[in-house]
């Protein structure tokens, strides 16, 4: 199937992160880091890799931080190649964007994540284009983003990144009712935002990586309320899946951290710090003697 090339990705940072307060007081929640990187750098390096040109932030107030991370420091640099800081420096070049390349609009009234997705319409225009949701930190051999850039080459229409989650956790997703399964990619017939466990169409949940047609931008004109009174990007993908291109999940290879909540976020920062071979073996020695100290103290 001949299908147009993605190049532009809608980053919704806008969101308050009051299950991190204190800390989202004063800082963006995407600014927070695992290890040394802020969850925003996953999301960024991930979408590079897969052929994202341009990024187009959905912000809100207090969110400037994000703006002054995706720009030059020329003190900084300059202090850092004075004192032969090579390293650092090209540490810094992945947070640099081109100019023109990054764009930001603000959501101004909090009204769910299709609305988020709609205050970028006119900086998507006609074409289709991929969602990141920065609290899904995907770590993958081959990024996420890209496994699903070339399994839409195949399908075309709406892609959503797709995993099973259990009964207990279903209610937090946006689930996919299917159709028919080949391989990896699943045909999709219906989605439903956060149904109960007993209603869910099965245990396979959307997760947050999109490749939309700009068609989801027109069903989010309506404005429909859905579940929790919001405007729910998954209704408006929903009414795509009896489109002729469709609606496909991808079961993406790679382990998937819940950064939103505070679990996933600690569980990513242990599994992120133990794959870093700066730290040798130092870190796991660490975790097995706290954990065997634990274990004597019980
Ligand atoms: C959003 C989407 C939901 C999706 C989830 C993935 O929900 O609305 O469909 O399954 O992201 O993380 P949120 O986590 O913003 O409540």
């Amino acid at each position: 199937m001949k299908t147009k090339k993605i190049t532009k990705a809608v980053f919704p940072v806008a969101g308050l992160g009051t299950r991190f307060l204190p800390a989202t007081k004063s800082i963006p929640k995407e600014i927070m880091t695992l290890v040394d990187r802020p969850l925003i750098q996953y999301a960024i390096d991930e979408a590079r890799a897969a052929g994202i040109k341009e990024f187009i932030f959905v912000t809100s107030r207090g969110k400037s931080a994000l703006e002054d991370y995706f720009d030059h420091a020329p003190e900084l640099e300059s202090a850092l190649r004075r004192s032969g800081k090579d390293e650092l420096l090209e540490v810094l070049k992945g947070t640099n964007m081109d100019s023109g390349a990054i764009a930001y609009v603000r959501q101004n009234r909090p009204l769910g994540l299709g609305h988020a997705v709609w205050c970028a319409r006119r900086l998507i225009g006609n074409e289709p284009f991929a969602v990141l949701l920065p609290d899904d930190v995907i770590a993958a051999e081959r990024p996420c983003l890209q496994q699903m850039v070339e399994a839409h080459a195949e399908t075309g229409g709406c892609m959503v990144a797709a995993m099973e989650v259990t009964p207990e956790r279903i209610s937090s997703y946006g689930v996919l009712d299917v159709e028919d399964e080949r391989g990896s990619v699943v045909k999709v017939r219906g989605m439903v935002e956060k149904p109960k466990a007993s209603e869910a169409p099965s245990n396979l949940a959307v997760i947050g990586r999109y490749i939309l047609t700009p068609k989801v931008l027109t069903n989010l004109n309506r404005m429909k309320q859905g579940a929790g009174g919001e405007i729910q990007l998954t209704d408006a993908i929903a009414e795509e899946t009896g489109s002729k291109a469709g609606v496909h999940g991808l079961r993406f290879r790679g382990q998937r951290y819940d950064c939103g909540s505070k679990i996933g976020f600690l569980q990513a920062t242990v599994a992120f710090g133990l794959s870093r071979p700066e730290f040798g073996v130092e870190f796991e020695t660490f975790l097995h003697e706290l954990m065997s100290m634990q274990k004597a103290a019980q």
